[in-house]
């Protein structure tokens, strides 16, 4: 893993969140239909996120110990701890600058591997019919990460169609706290046998998500009334953590106060269902309006950065049949910028900051510069239009600020 440059620990929480959060008005009485995509795919799991989703995927394919996987060099390391926990080698692939793959990279590894792993971008889909060929040639196992593109087609088709496994994390699209999908359009997936997490599970959700909503003022005029739940939950938390470290070493306190890393896989919710919570709330979540809303947000990024000469969108147009996850930016001088719109609460995410160390730049040089320069902004349909205006602001007057210096 490559060092960072920065201390993350000067910047305070983002103001916004970059995530969707719910809301009062985020979700609709009846079950309006699902749009199409990894949803909408023949057989489909709801388990914790996508992680596990990527595990369970490999583990019904019967990929296991000693075998070996192919993903791309772009990546994140919540892809690759999944196959670590399996015992599984991970194998990596270059890829193009404009996030497509040269199948003979993939052909190069094609004695070597089990399965390949091939990821649809920030929501922008891609074909990987190529891909498909090479896994019917060679007898290898084609899973779609489909972590950023839940909605949209290929050819006609619904996202993760190609794939002998789809996986999601619908948490990047839903305001439901977890949740991730294992998803086929081939395979039965009834021989996994999933747990049902606990009602305190559940209710832990439902309250850590009124938290959540409460935090980002998105309750109204019920806000009153949830702070009352809040606050007993607040209190039985106190009452149980006192409780627990009256039964801890100071030795065992301190272990399990350390903190796990954002990509950690916990082997104990491998086979956790996603909670009733979150599954209703997907089923009540109007998804045309989701994708519009996005659209929406979306292009009011690109009317205002896409004539610079320090940055430019990572996709610079957008049809009406993709739904973005995220505005990715290429920013020239990318770590001032960052480091000063996180001082300022800005929420960015950067998918691949933190990449194998097998990726050099000898091996895939966009990865690496990827890695370093593209930061992607929330455009997720919870943030209201002066949210989204606020963010373009303060991202505007950072790049010119810097121009001036
Ligand atoms: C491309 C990709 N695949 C898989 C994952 C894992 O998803 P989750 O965070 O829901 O476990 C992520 C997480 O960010 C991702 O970006």
């Amino acid at each position: 893993m490559r060092s960072i440059s920065y201390d993350s620990s000067q910047f305070p929480k983002p103001r916004i969140s970059a995530l969707p959060i719910p809301s009062l008005t985020a979700f609709s009485i009846n079950s309006p239909s699902i749009a199409t995509g990894v949803l909408t795919l023949k057989h489909v799991l709801h388990v914790h996120s996508g992680r596990y989703a990527i595990a369970l995927a490999l583990k019904h394919a019967g990929v296991g110990f000693g075998d070996s996987v192919l993903l791309p060099a772009y990546h994140c390391l919540a892809m690759v701890e999944p196959l670590r926990l399996a015992g599984i080698k991970p194998v990596f692939y270059p890829i193009n600058a404009n996030l497509s793959i040269d199948p003979t990279e993939i052909e190069k590894h094609v004695t070597e591997i089990k399965a390949i792993i091939v990821v649809h971008y920030f929501g922008f889909p891609q074909n990987f019919s190529s891909i498909r060929h090479l896994a019917n040639r060679f007898g290898l196992i084609l899973i779609e990460d489909c972590a950023h593109t839940c909605f949209g087609k290929v050819n006609n088709l619904a996202v993760g169609s190609l794939g002998d496994y789809a996986i999601a994390s619908t948490m990047k699209f839903f305001p439901i706290g977890h949740g991730g999908i294992v998803a086929s359009s081939r395979h039965q997936l009834t021989q996994v046998n999933l747990i049902n997490p606990s009602l305190k599970v559940n209710i832990k959700t439902a309250i850590n998500l009124l938290e959540e909503a409460k935090e980002y003022e998105r309750l109204g005029s019920l806000s009153g009334f949830f702070d009352f739940i809040i606050k007993i939950k607040n209190r039985l938390m106190r009452i149980k953590k006192q409780h627990d470290i009256k039964l801890q070493t100071a030795e065992d306190a301190h272990t399990k106060l350390e903190k796990t890393p954002e990509y950690a896989v916990d082997a104990n919710r491998l086979y956790w269902k996603s909670s009733r919570v979150s599954q209703f709330l997907i089923r009540h979540t109007n998804t045309q309006e989701l994708i519009k809303t996005r659209q929406k947000y979306y292009r009011m990024f690109l009317n205002v950065l896409s004539n610079r000469n320090d940055c430019h969108p990572l996709f610079s147009t957008l049809s009406d049949d993709v739904v973005p996850q995220v505005f990715p930016l290429y920013v020239n001088r990318s770590l001032p910028v960052f480091i000063q719109l996180k001082k300022q609460g800005i929420p960015i995410i950067r998918f691949g900051e933190f990449l194998d160390e097998k990726i050099t730049d000898q091996f895939c040089s966009v990865s690496i510069d990827y890695s370093e320069h593209v930061l992607q902004f929330p455009c997720h349909q919870t943030l209201k239009n002066d949210e989204v205006e606020w963010i373009i602001n303060h991202l505007v007057c950072a790049l010119d600020e810097l121009k001036r210096h």
